[in-house]
């Protein structure tokens, strides 16, 4: 038996959405992660500081009692949002970042920015007070190729970002090819990048293995295979700017399993088990902690967190709980392909 104690970790984004299923996938997360980011694609979307509040609050609600946990809220950019509103909210400590989602390029994010230079100015404002901006970074165009997207917005726009505002604090999230590593890598010290469980888990053949595999479907989707040995290259580096953001995206299994299925994988039941596999197979253990614990934390002005966590490999693999069952609903449970020997001490 192996056991290694580690700094208990953060998640830099997750999905709670709301009532029940809040519920029900909260104490997933504040079992394991201290302080997560919280995404804001709710219907509609946390547009004003006062809608975060009280988000915040429902969160809070549906932590165990036994349990500490901090949501960290943000709020959805639109073309329409004000720098002035953007600022207050995030002096009054109402929100930690904003979102800037492309119109249309995943789920629940028709109100997102179509002209990225008419957010412009709220972005030198985020600039000028240090608030963090978070990227999904994907360009919507219908004659892009889906696996192409995150290629094209790092030329088309990401660059542009980071050239006209250096000052900013950008988190490429989930990023899933190694363009992406490459770019984060060699881009300016404000810019870094999450990495998902799922992305460093599989590629893309996983959508498709014996059939169509609806709960393996994400966005940005799965990558081919070098897309995935980079990614997990850059995670087990000793680089600060890939850090884990697990993207956990909960949907009800009839959703999932249709003939048009959300995107989205509820990954936080057994994350870091998953991830302590990865790491050890590929003899990087030692980069574990950083990767989850400490480098999200240093790119966000934050302290790492006190409290320990251990993990445990065993000789016998972990059986996977397959769905997350409440009220007579279910989500599905993200499992890789492989078995899993590790687990967190309870
Ligand atoms: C997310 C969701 O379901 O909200 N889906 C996903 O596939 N990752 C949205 C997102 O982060 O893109
Ligand atoms: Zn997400």
């Amino acid at each position: 038996m192996e056991k290694i104690e580690i700094i208990k970790p953060d998640d830099w984004h997750v999905h709670f959405r709301d009532g029940e299923v809040l519920k029900a996938v909260v104490p997933e997360t504040t079992k394991h992660f201290a302080r997560a980011i919280v995404m804001p694609n709710l219907v509609p979307p946390i547009l004003k500081g006062n809608d975060a509040v009280k988000y915040r609050e429902r969160i809070q609600n549906a932590v165990p009692e036994n349990q500490q946990f901090l949501p960290l809220m943000t709020l959805y950019l639109t073309e329409k949002t004000d720098k002035y509103d953007l600022r207050e909210s995030y002096d009054k400590e109402q929100i930690f970042a904003a979102k800037l989602y492309p119109a249309g390029a995943t789920t629940n994010s028709d109100s997102g920015v179509k002209d990225l230079k008419k957010i412009m100015p709220v972005l030198e404002t985020m600039a000028e007070i240090g608030m963090p901006l978070l990227i999904h970074g994907e360009v919507t165009d219908n004659e892009i190729d889906v696996f192409d997207r995150e290629k094209v917005f790092i030329d088309q726009k990401l660059d542009f970002i980071c050239k006209e505002l250096p000052e900013l604090k950008i988190t490429l999230e989930h990023i899933t090819t190694k363009e992406a590593t490459v770019y984060v890598n060699e881009g300016n010290k404000n810019l870094v990048a999450t990495i998902t469980p799922h992305h460093l888990a599989l590629n893309r053949n996983a959508i498709f293995v014996g059939g169509i595999r609806p709960h393996n479907y994400c966005l940005p989707i799965l990558k081919r295979e070098v897309h995935r040995k980079a990614l997990l290259k850059a995670a087990t580096s000793n680089s600060t700017k890939f850090f884990l953001g697990t993207d956990t995206a909960p949907h009800l299994t009839g959703e999932k399993e249709s003939a048009c299925g959300c995107a989205g994988i509820f990954n936080s039941t057994y994350c870091l088990s998953i991830l302590a596999q990865l790491f050890d197979n590929e003899n990087a253990l030692s980069q574990l902690e950083s990767f989850i614990s400490k480098r999200g934390a240093k790119h966000y002005n934050l302290k790492i967190n006190k409290q320990k966590i251990i993990l445990i490999k065993s000789s016998q693999n972990l059986i996977f709980k397959k769905y997350l069952n409440f009220n007579e609903q279910k989500i599905k449970i993200f499992e890789p392909d492989f078995l899993v020997f590790w687990k967190v001490a309870e």
